[in-house]
């Protein structure tokens, strides 16, 4: 465990934002995570843990000690005739795991294949995409207290998952490092084609069997054709969430855009496009200086080359004002700001 000085945070986030880390320090086990904890450094400065950057939009140097997260290693922990659990390092790139479960034919994480970002930010912000989200096949995960060092495992109630949320992004931010996730993997798979885009891909495919290699083929091709590659765009996926209306104010909304995209909730509510809200009010694929609203999918911010985090910071406030001022509606920040 070695801990660096005024390191660039460029390589190590999706936006390819060029700032500075104070310290900056690499950790590639618990033992190792416990070391720093009870160094000097980090007693006394802030911390901010990276896994894979891909949620995260700095907009200043970090003046504090960012604690990389390079705990990796997938282990088979149980098994029977039904279910497999697979406890996996946080540090894991996220599709690397998905691989895994593919290539030994066990189904539950096939429709979140190519997520950006490493294994440990999954329950955290609750990783979805395609009708699953990662509370479907999560078991447990272990965690370690960012102060004190305490070694805690939090089961699937503990977590208090929500759309794009836990009790890491509440109640608990900032005070636990993840440092393994247990996922429940089914041998018998059933699988889920009822997001729509899934269906229409597998028949553009020509498949008529289904499995979750073809169902894990299906979802990276769309990803592929309508969110840009962070390693040729800097990106951070979805910059704002979903939001969340009541039935009145959509009613209201659809009689005058009766082609607003929408979906009906459990809870009476109904949760809106925010691409579709950013794209009605002109954005998507407008360029703004050096960012913009991605030409495919205009939820998704772009870092076109040499843009500043506050640059993409100022162009999502007036996005978020355009959306507020058009529809009456709030676009919540998915990305976390540094
Ligand atoms: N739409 C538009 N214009 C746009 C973008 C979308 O009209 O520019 C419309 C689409 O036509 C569709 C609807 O909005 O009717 C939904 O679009 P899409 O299927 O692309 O999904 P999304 O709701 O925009 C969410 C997740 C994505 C995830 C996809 C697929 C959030 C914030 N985003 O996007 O997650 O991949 O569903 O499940 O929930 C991420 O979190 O980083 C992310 C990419």
């Amino acid at each position: 465990m070695k801990i660096q000085n005024n390191i660039s945070l460029k390589s190590f986030n999706t936006f390819g934002i060029d700032v500075t880390a104070k310290y900056f320090c690499e950790i590639t086990s618990v033992d190792e995570l416990q070391e720093l904890i009870s160094s000097e450094i980090a007693r006394n400065e802030k911390k901010l843990v990276l896994g894979g950057g891909s949620n995260i939009l700095f907009t200043k140097d970090f003046e504090g000690l960012i604690i990389k997260n390079n705990i990796r290693g997938i282990e088979v922990l149980e098994e029977n005739d039904d279910i497999l659990l697979v406890k996996s390092g946080s540090g894991e790139v996220w599709h690397n795991l998905v691989l895994w479960s593919i290539s030994k034919n066990l189904g539950g994480i096939e429709n979140l294949s190519l997520i950006p970002g490493y294994v440990g930010a999954g329950p955290i912000q609750n990783i979805g995409a395609y009708g699953v989200e990662i509370k479907n096949v999560f078991e447990n995960l272990e965690a370690t207290h960012i102060d004190i060092g305490e070694i805690r495992q939090f089961n699937f109630n503990d977590c208090k998952f929500d759309y794009r949320d836990s009790v890491f992004k509440n109640e608990l931010k900032s005070q636990y490092i993840i440092t393994s996730v247990t996922l429940r993997l089914n041998k018998h798979p059933l699988f889920n084609t009822s997001y729509g885009a899934i269906e229409t891909e597998l028949e553009k495919m020509g498949i008529r069997k289904l499995s979750v290699k073809t169902i894990s083929d299906a979802v990276i091709r769309i990803r592929k054709s309508k969110l840009p590659d962070p390693a040729v765009i800097g990106n951070a996926g979805s910059f704002f969430k979903n939001p969340e209306v009541t039935k009145e104010k959509f009613s209201q909304l659809q009689s005058s855009y009766d082609k607003i995209a929408a979906y009906n909730l459990q809870n009476g509510n109904v949760k809106l496009a925010a691409g579709w809200l950013i794209e009605q009010c002109g954005w998507k694929g407008k360029v703004v200086g050096n960012t913009g609203s991605h030409k495919d999918q205009a939820l998704v911010l772009v870092n076109y080359g040499n843009a500043t985090g506050e640059e993409i910071f100022s162009l999502a406030t007036d996005i978020q004002g355009s959306v507020k001022e058009k529809f009456g509606v709030e676009i919540e920040k998915e990305v976390n700001i540094a």
